[in-house]
């Protein structure tokens, strides 16, 4: 774990603070954590796909993609389907092309399709948790950390893909960090869980940053640089709402 660990600590500007940390493993707030957790890995595979279909292939392929999505926003935003049956939608119904004069687009399709398979499969296991602990899916509001990244995001190509894939290295890293961190904190399946997810977010993050570097063809470490001071903000400055990817807890007293 540690090995895996290693880069992701290196490559973010700051650990998880303690008051999170504390938050995050008290009983009354796990709902929001696995409902968010939940969340965040349908919205992982719904921005892997939003850059597969607006960079990489045709509109039919684009077409073969969002129906693989279909059923699981269906039962997230709609609450209908059975969650059960979801992993047998979890596959695609025909192959995805890339577009032919895309220079990056069958590495980015490869890459993405593996990583949107594995969002969903992690979509569904934290179902299968929260079914275990009785907890009812029901609809929460989007933390402050993603549209915070997204705020800096430029606005003319390639820059804008190069953006993108910058920060969701950052978001997949975040994530592997905070799994690692929990996993001993909390009870044995939920601790099994999270090391499960390790590795796959792990390689998550690495997809994103060789697909910018290879993408931009030049030197971003500032660009990296920038983007892991922006999320360093997100994660170390008070937050009054508490999600999986929120700052410092704002813990308001009662007695106050
Ligand atoms: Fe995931
Ligand atoms: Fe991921």
């Amino acid at each position: 774990m540690e090995q895996l660990l290693a880069p992701i600590k290196q490559f973010l500007h700051c650990e998880t603070p303690d008051e999170w940390l504390i938050e995050a493993i008290k009983t009354e707030n796990l709902p929001t954590i696995l409902i968010d957790h939940l969340v965040c890995e349908l919205k992982a595979g719904q921005s892997a796909m939003y850059l597969i279909r607006k960079y990489a292939v045709d509109k039919e392929s684009g077409q073969v993609l969002l129906e693989w999505l279909k059923p699981f926003e269906t039962y997230a935003y709609k609450k209908e389907g059975d969650w059960r049956e979801l992993p047998k939608f979890n596959r695609l119904t025909k192959s995805v092309v890339p577009k032919a004069n895309s220079k990056y687009g069958q590495d980015l399709v490869d890459k993405m399709v593996l990583l949107i398979k594995e969002e969903l499969h992690h979509f569904y296991q934290v179902l299968e948790i929260m079914d275990e602990c009785n907890i009812e899916y029901v609809n929460i509001t989007s933390s402050r950390y993603a549209s915070g990244m997204i705020s800096h995001v430029t606005t003319h190509e390639p820059n804008t893909l190069i953006d993108k894939l910058i920060i969701g290295a950052y978001i997949e890293a975040r994530s592997c960090e905070r799994f690692a961190k929990l996993a001993p904190l909390v009870n044995k399946r939920l601790g099994d869980f999270y090391v499960s997810l390790l590795r796959s977010e792990a390689r998550h993050y690495q997809d994103y940053l060789a697909l910018a570097e290879q993408i931009a063809g030049k030197d971003i470490s500032e660009r990296i640089r920038f983007f892991g001071e922006r999320e360093a903000e997100l994660i170390l400055t008070s937050d009054d709402d508490f999600k999986f990817h929120s700052g410092v807890p704002i813990v308001f007293n009662d007695e106050c």
